[in-house]
């Protein structure tokens, strides 16, 4: 007989305690723990031990003789997703990729299949959320057709393993891992400790049969991937898609990465046949700007190894409130709130009496400092009511003394804003001394302080 034992895990950590508390032991976090059952074999050591192995049987190697092309990638043939997975998929590798619902998981990773079919792998994508034919629309709807993609809609993990061992896919994709679950244990599946079994045995199988597989995971309300950070630790990339379901951008990032390096971004366009890439985000970020509009600055941000340029906006108008409103959309507002005060007392600039809105265009949120001196241009330039230059970028950390300190990578994103027609740089005074080279026809502006920058600018 099976003893039904109940504990409470944290839907943010696994976390698993026998009583029920508010707050988190684990994570800190509050009102994450939920009940889940838990059927105790009485004879539950000698159970698994007939259908586990104790270890995988493995031998100690010298690191020496470890053959180098154990780690061979294979490119998905979609460049903006290689780029983020470092050059490609590696054998063996569990890849993890998160996002809201609907922003596109599913077909990018139908694309990769089939791209991969197309080069000959071996491709099993396995669905636990839509039926055979759901999938055959989709593939319709993509104009996929390639022989040699096998698609198999089941969740019980016990039975996807058989499949994985039979297919002995090069490439399989699990779509998603809440929808999983071993029968055998008694929670429900997309609890989490249905999540941490069914990923551990996945990890398993990658590395026994050196399958890369692909795991889609589900975000929850506040934006983590359910059961996040367990999930995190064990497997070896993690990918997260963003953006909005207005816009069609999609931004996949890489938060974790054991072949490669993270913050690399790879954008995306979600159209009518599927994900397209977008090659040249630069270009298409500026490609609704209001020139000649006062309150817009263009900023040069640095993503991974990648330089970006964006419209930053800002709108200042007579406030009737008590307390001025600051509605941020793409950056910190805490930083905001510091750089209006820079502002304010240091160059002059008043915004007590103003509503001020700051919206970065193209869904981008702002994390770099190196971003502040555009900030505080666009809210001067819509005090002033004054157009910033149509062919200006600007760049720079801006300090509570009102000073411009250096940003790292200036050679890039001067570049970047060269390749792309922007012909007057404001850049702090140590970035312009330091830079090796200049585009023709560009002229930099070193400046040592926002008062300056403002200056030189208007
Ligand atoms: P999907 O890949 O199912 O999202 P996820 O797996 O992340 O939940 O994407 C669903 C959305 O994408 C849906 O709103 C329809 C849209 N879509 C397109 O715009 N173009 C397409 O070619 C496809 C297949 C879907
Ligand atoms: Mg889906």
């Amino acid at each position: 007989m099976a003893k039904v034992k109940s504990v409470y895990a944290c839907t943010a950590c696994g976390y698993e305690t026998p009583r029920w508390v508010g707050r988190c032991p684990g994570c800190g976090a509050w009102n994450t723990l939920e009940e889940s059952i838990s059927a105790v074999q009485e004879k539950a050591p000698a159970k698994l031990a007939s259908n586990q192995r104790p270890g995988t049987g493995a031998v100690p190697l010298l690191l020496k003789d470890i053959p180098e092309d154990t780690a061979l990638r294979t490119p998905t043939g979609i460049s903006e997703l290689d780029r983020v997975l470092g050059g490609g998929i590696v054998e063996g590798g569990l890849m993890l990729i998160g996002g809201d619902p609907g922003i596109g998981k599913s077909t990018l990773l139908l694309q990769v299949c089939a791209n991969l079919a197309e080069a000959g792998k071996r491709i099993l994508y396995i669905s636990g959320e839509e039926s055979a034919r759901q999938i055959k629309l989709r593939a319709r709807r993509l104009e996929i057709e390639t022989p040699g993609l096998y698609v198999l809609a089941e969740n019980a993990l016990d039975a996807v393993e058989t499949r994985l061992r039979e297919i002995q896919p090069d490439v399989a994709v699990v779509d998603s891992i809440q929808t999983m679950y071993r029968p055998e244990m008694a929670s429900a599946p997309g609890s989490v400790s249905q999540i941490r079994e069914s990923t551990s045995l996945l990890m398993r199988i990658c590395k026994e049969t050196g399958t890369a597989m692909f795991v889609v995971g589900h975000v929850t309300k506040d934006g983590a991937i359910a059961g996040p950070r367990m999930l995190e630790h064990m497997v070896d990339v993690v990918l997260y898609f963003e953006g909005d379901r207005q816009q069609d951008y999609r931004l996949l990032r890489a938060v974790k990465n054991r072949f490669g390096s993270v913050n690399e971004l790879g954008v995306f366009r979600m159209t009518g046949k599927g994900m397209q890439v977008v090659p040249n985000p630069s270009e298409e970020l500026l490609s609704h700007r209001a020139k000649g509009a006062s309150g817009s600055t263009v900023f040069c941000g640095m993503e991974g190894s990648r330089p970006l340029l964006c419209d930053v906006q800002a709108l200042a108008s007579q406030s009737y409130l008590n307390s001025p409103r600051r509605t941020v959309n793409g950056a910190d507002p805490g930083r905001i709130a510091m750089l209006l005060a820079v502002l304010e007392k240091r160059a002059g600039q008043r915004s007590y009496n103003q509503d001020v809105y700051i919206n970065v265009a193209g869904g981008l949120e702002l994390s770099e400092p190196a971003a502040d001196l555009a900030l505080c241009v666009a809210v001067a330039s819509s005090l002033k009511d004054q157009a910033v230059g149509a062919e200006t970028a600007v760049m720079g950390e801006v300090g509570l003394a009102g000073e411009i300190r250096t940003v790292p990578q200036c050679e890039r994103r001067v570049a970047e804003c060269a390749r792309l027609g922007f012909t007057t740089l404001v850049v702090p005074r140590e970035n312009a001394r330091r830079l090796q080279k200049v585009p023709e026809g560009v002229r930099i502006l070193g400046v040592d302080t926002v008062m300056q920058a403002l200056s030189v600018l208007f």
